[in-house]
């Protein structure tokens, strides 16, 4: 098979527009959001399907695959905007190390895993899909994952682009690439940083759903009350 390997940049994972970052809350899915990322998946147009699913999935497939996530087996991360709309998704997959072609780079460990993410359209550029990123590869460290896999469409610039940032050995071939990304073993500060960030995400969710369910409230008693 005929590939192309990019060497990967030597800064893993950096930052960006820390500004925008810092208000991005990278917050674990559950059961209860079910509904939510079925209405996120549902809202991207033909191309980001064939971007995110690698094929243009009807709205029939898009149903089944939420409802068939497994929160037991793998792990969802989501972004909420103001009005708790699901504007950013990652699925982490994980399976057996033979499972994924993971190339030159083979595990001893028992499992891989496969990232998936897509962000709304409206929601783009602001640093949604690298947090997103982020937090799959810290939440991977910490399970004892030490590759990370992703598989997406050579003309992907934007998903390249996360790839290569993040320090992702890129192999492409026929007109896809496969990204794979080793990381580090966890240690004390990696599991610190999960825990922060999942405790903050909390919070800030509460925080909009509380003034979502105050507002709702006082509408009630004033209608027009903005
Ligand atoms: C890929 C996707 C998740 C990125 O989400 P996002 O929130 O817009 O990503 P970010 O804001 O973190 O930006 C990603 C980077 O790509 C860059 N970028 C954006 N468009 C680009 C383009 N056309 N060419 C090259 N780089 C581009 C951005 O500048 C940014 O880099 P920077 O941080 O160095 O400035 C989103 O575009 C999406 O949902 N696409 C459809 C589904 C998909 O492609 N999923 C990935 C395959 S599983």
């Amino acid at each position: 098979m005929m590939t192309s390997v990019i060497s990967a940049p030597d800064h893993p994972l950096p930052s960006t527009q820390p500004d925008v970052l810092q208000t991005v809350r990278v917050k674990e899915l559950s059961e209860r959001d079910r509904r939510r990322m079925l209405m996120h998946f549902l809202a991207l147009g033909e191309s980001d399907r064939l971007l995110r699913f690698g094929t243009t999935l009807p709205d029939e497939l898009i149903t089944r695959y939420v409802q068939k996530l497994d929160f037991v087996r793998d792990t969802l991360f989501g972004v909420y905007d103001s009005d708790l709309r699901l504007i950013g998704v990652g699925h982490l997959a994980f399976a057996p190390r033979d499972a994924v072609p993971t190339g030159a780079d083979a595990t001893t460990k028992e499992r891989v895993a496969e990232f998936g993410l897509s962000v709304s359209e409206s929601a783009r550029g602001k640093g949604i899909g690298t947090k997103l990123f982020e937090r799959a590869a810290i939440h991977c460290r910490n399970a004892d994952v030490d590759t990370l896999y992703m598989h997406c469409l050579s003309s992907n610039r934007t998903m390249i682009r996360i790839a290569r940032k993040a320090g992702m050995q890129i192999r492409r071939s026929y007109g896809e690439a496969d990204a794979y990304l080793k990381l580090l073993p966890a240690n004390p500060s990696s599991v610190m940083l999960e825990a922060v960030q999942e405790q903050v995400a909390r919070f800030d969710y509460a925080y909009k759903a509380n003034n979502r369910a105050a507002m709702k409230w006082l509408n009630s008693y004033l209608p027009g009350f903005k």
